[in-house]
């Protein structure tokens, strides 16, 4: 049976929680979704002179990209704290708060949307990718990124095959979500902008290695830097746990080289452009 989701217990759920590991998430995390930055605008066409909303930006880094090739940029994020990380990173650019699932931006006022992983954040994302494509101008491009499937994925894969093969459930106290790798599957990646009114839509992948020191640095950098992924295993039993750690360590140590982990990372891009 289907869990009825909460969107805006779910939002406030993962607001506070992204205000949490925030540093985590941008020691950890930063180097890896940094690296798929460029390509995401890219696929946006952003370049001088486009006026760019970077939607849950994070601690900046596609808008600090964005304002490196000249373009005109906004973050936004629902996070406080991320937001100040984002401000005191980057202090040229201009950092605001707000809920993808209704942005404070008026209608057609960007010539293009960019999401680095926000998709598997959000509660409903039929009504975000709605929100990014009404402030899009006829004609402006919108580009979002999300995890490829967790097999390919490692750096994240490795603890959600560990929770999967110690058979832990999702503790009862989290708000229900959608499942956090929906959009890795090409076809409902496309499905997603094409529903929001977009045309020429593709879906590329982008996949490379990321290197971590060792298996205790992954375990702690992704359980203090996710959200989601972390309080489904910090909220097991002290055995189920344990389980979990186990299973992990075996699991991530097939990624090991003499000089640590190499670790598969890969991205789904999806980009549309809203009829002129
Ligand atoms: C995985 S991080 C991505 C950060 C950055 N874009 C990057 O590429 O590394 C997800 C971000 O989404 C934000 N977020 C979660 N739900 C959101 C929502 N409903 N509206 C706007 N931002 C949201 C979080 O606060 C967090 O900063």
């Amino acid at each position: 049976m289907s869990q009825v989701i909460d969107v805006d217990a779910f939002t406030r759920f993962e607001a506070a929680g992204w205000d949490r590991v925030r540093d985590g998430y941008h020691r950890f995390f930063g180097p890896i979704t940094a690296r798929a930055a460029d390509p995401l605008l890219d696929a946006a066409r952003v370049g001088a002179g486009t006026r760019v909303l970077d939607v849950a930006t994070g601690p900046g880094y596609l808008a600090a990209r964005a304002a490196a090739r000249g373009a005109a940029v906004v973050g936004t994020d629902i996070a406080p704290e991320i937001l100040a990380l984002a401000r005191a990173l980057h202090p040229g650019i201009e950092f605001r708060p707000a809920d993808a699932h209704r942005l404070s931006f008026a209608d057609a006022s960007f010539d293009a949307v960019v999401a680095g992983f926000l998709l598997p954040h959000l509660g409903d994302h039929q009504a975000a990718v709605a929100e990014l494509a009404r402030v899009l101008e006829p004609g402006g491009r919108m580009a979002l990124s999300t995890w490829d499937a967790p097999e390919r994925v490692a750096v994240l894969g490795a603890v959600v095959a560990a929770v999967a093969e110690a058979g832990a459930q999702p503790p009862p106290d989290l708000p229900p979500g959608p499942p956090f790798f929906r959009f890795s599957d090409d076809a409902a990646l496309a499905a997603l902008l094409r529903g929001a009114g977009l045309v020429d839509v593709e879906v590329a992948t982008h996949a490379f290695t990321h290197r971590v020191a060792s298996i205790d640095a992954l375990w702690d950098g992704v359980i203090g830097g996710t959200v989601r992924t972390a309080a489904l295993v910090n909220r097991q039993t002290p055995s189920m746990r344990q389980r979990i750690r186990a299973a992990f360590d075996r699991i991530a140590s097939h990624y090991q080289t003499p000089d640590g982990l190499d670790l598969p990372v890969s991205v789904k891009l999806a980009s549309g452009r809203r009829p002129a």
